[in-house]
């Protein structure tokens, strides 16, 4: 019998305002959850997939089947942060029923820990209907992909009134049970506010320092996904240009028969005879 311990998960009951901040990063596969997991303490499966590794322009065609797939690959791939799996556009919406029905088949079929929906008041029943049938919730409030045909993709709260819509917003998620709420695009005071009133822990992408943790797009900081760079970014690797370099002395060498080399093959020795 194997004497390992298992790591314990961190669990979404667990995270609290108040210590250090929390490490978030999107994951969508088990090798890639496998090299996070020892770093952070939360791991997303975004519906950024849809973008990153299906070359969607945006989250809006990804499925459940999607986030269901790439949610169970992370679930492999990690042991000890909390997975987090985002509903879909359009899973969650149509009603409190839906979202239960679809939340659950998530929890389900991936063993992840909470799920994670866009919207703010609008989504305060849905956000309680869910946490009190025993599913955790982290909100996401702000700039909200999901609803690009109606708000754009640019940073929200530069006027008074949206500013105040964010943070209503932001309340009506954590009043409703959320765990947590990521706060994303959106002005400095406007995350500060949101963060000292919040009873629960905030994520920020694009919000400033005043969070309680911190997000980004996985491909974004590895320099992957490089059409462009959101100004929120910082690139803390250049991976897009170390594949092309190695792709391109790759193809050389197969064409100057450089590769395969004698100790890439399969030698007969004596006693396979
Ligand atoms: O889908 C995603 O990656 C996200 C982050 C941007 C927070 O929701």
């Amino acid at each position: 019998m194997s004497t390992q311990v298992k790591a314990r998960r961190l669990a979404p009951k667990n995270f609290r305002k108040g210590g250090e901040p929390y490490v978030c990063l999107t994951a969508y596969s088990a090798p890639m959850a496998r090299l996070l997991d020892p770093h952070v303490d939360l791991l997303l499966v975004g519906d950024s997939v849809g973008m990153v590794v299906y070359g969607f322009d945006t989250t809006i065609p990804v499925s459940l089947d999607i986030m269901i797939a790439h949610g169970a690959a992370v679930m492999r791939g990690s042991q000890r942060a909390c997975v987090v799996v985002d509903m879909p556009f359009g899973s969650y919406q149509e009603s409190p029923e839906q979202a239960y029905r679809n939340a659950a088949a998530i929890l389900q079929r991936t063993g992840c820990s909470a799920v994670k929906l866009e919207g703010g008041v609008e989504m305060g029943d849905t956000v309680e209907f869910l946490t009190r049938r025993g599913i955790a919730v982290c909100g996401h409030v702000g700039l909200m992909p999901q609803s690009v045909n109606i708000s754009g993709l640019q940073a929200k709260g530069r006027e008074a009134e949206e500013a105040n819509k964010v943070v209503a917003d932001a309340r009506a998620i954590a009043a409703a049970g959320a765990f947590a709420v990521v706060v994303e695009g959106t002005y400095e005071d406007v995350a500060r506010k949101i963060t000292s009133e919040l009873p629960v822990p905030t994520i920020g992408i694009g919000a400033s320092a005043a969070c309680d943790g911190q997000v980004l797009v996985l491909d974004d900081m590895l320099g992957l996904f490089t059409e462009f760079k959101p100004r929120f970014v910082r690139r803390y690797a250049e991976l897009a240009t170390d594949i092309s370099r190695a792709v391109e002395e790759y193809a050389a060498d197969v064409r100057a028969r450089r590769f395969p080399a004698a100790e890439h093959c399969y030698t007969r020795q004596p006693s396979d005879q």
